[in-house]
């Protein structure tokens, strides 16, 4: 039972993120909702693994859990930037807030900087648990056979080409680093493409952590 909810949260987490990030393709309204909703979430994700937490100080560090330590504590920087930030901007949710902040362009460059990072390292997140996420969720999801899987490696190193090209043509990059603040949102694009490039740039990034730590653990040249 209790994997089946932290599989849900999960699940919603993802797709939330997803919708988050794609600003453009739902109203500003239901952004605020969904950044809220993201917040309660992450609340529900921390207190179901509330165990990693506490075994933080137990136990030897290799340098798998290193990096997974410092990812964690990184998202959930930028989460806690993401919600911050969106509540002094809001409009809808929180409109009594924003004639106290004197900072909105701050506010801006805060919420800008932790949502494109928090998207790319919680893609990351998503890659260094693939291999027990993708077990869970061919068993009592997708099924597919063994001997179908190669098809579908090739299906995710396509989509995840096409992200690195949508990567490049958004300029995440240039946002990730503050070189830039003015996104450009193409409203006369097919909202299901928006969605789709941050969907495969999400892809593209949970396929190089996962390949990276596979190549990191030299699992990579033995059948496993
Ligand atoms: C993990 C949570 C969140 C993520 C990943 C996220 C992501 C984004 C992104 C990508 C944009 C477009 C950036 C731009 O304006 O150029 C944006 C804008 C915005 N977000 Fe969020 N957001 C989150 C949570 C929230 C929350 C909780 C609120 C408010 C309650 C909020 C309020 C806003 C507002 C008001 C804007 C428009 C800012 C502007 O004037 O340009 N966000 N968000």
């Amino acid at each position: 039972m209790k994997i089946k909810i932290n599989i849900i949260v999960d699940f919603l987490m993802t797709i939330l993120l997803l919708f988050l990030v794609s600003y453009q393709i739902v109203s500003e309204k239901m952004h605020e909702w969904l950044g809220m909703t993201m917040g309660i979430l992450v609340i529900l994700h921390i207190f179901l693994n509330r165990w990693w937490y506490k075994n933080l100080f137990k136990g030897k560090y290799s340098l798998m859990r290193i990096i997974q330590t410092i990812i964690n504590f990184l998202i959930l920087l930028t989460i806690l930037g993401s919600l911050i930030s969106g509540i002094t901007m809001s409009r809808y949710i929180f409109p009594a807030l924003v004639p106290y902040n004197n900072y909105m362009a701050l506010s801006r460059a805060l919420h800008i900087l932790s949502a494109y990072w928090g998207f790319v390292l919680m893609s990351i997140h998503l890659g260094l648990h693939w291999s027990m996420l993708f077990s869970i969720l061919n068993q009592k999801l997708l099924k597919i056979k063994k001997k179908y899987l190669f098809f579908y490696i090739i299906l995710a190193w396509g989509i995840a080409s096409y992200g690195a090209y949508a990567f490049y043509k958004l300029n995440l990059f240039s946002f990730m680093f503050l070189q830039s603040q003015f996104i450009f949102f193409d409203y006369e694009k097919n909202l299901f493409l928006v969605f789709f490039d941050y969907f495969s740039i999400m892809i593209l990034w949970i396929l190089l952590s996962f390949y990276t730590i596979k190549l990191l653990k030299r699992n990579i040249f033995t059948k496993k």
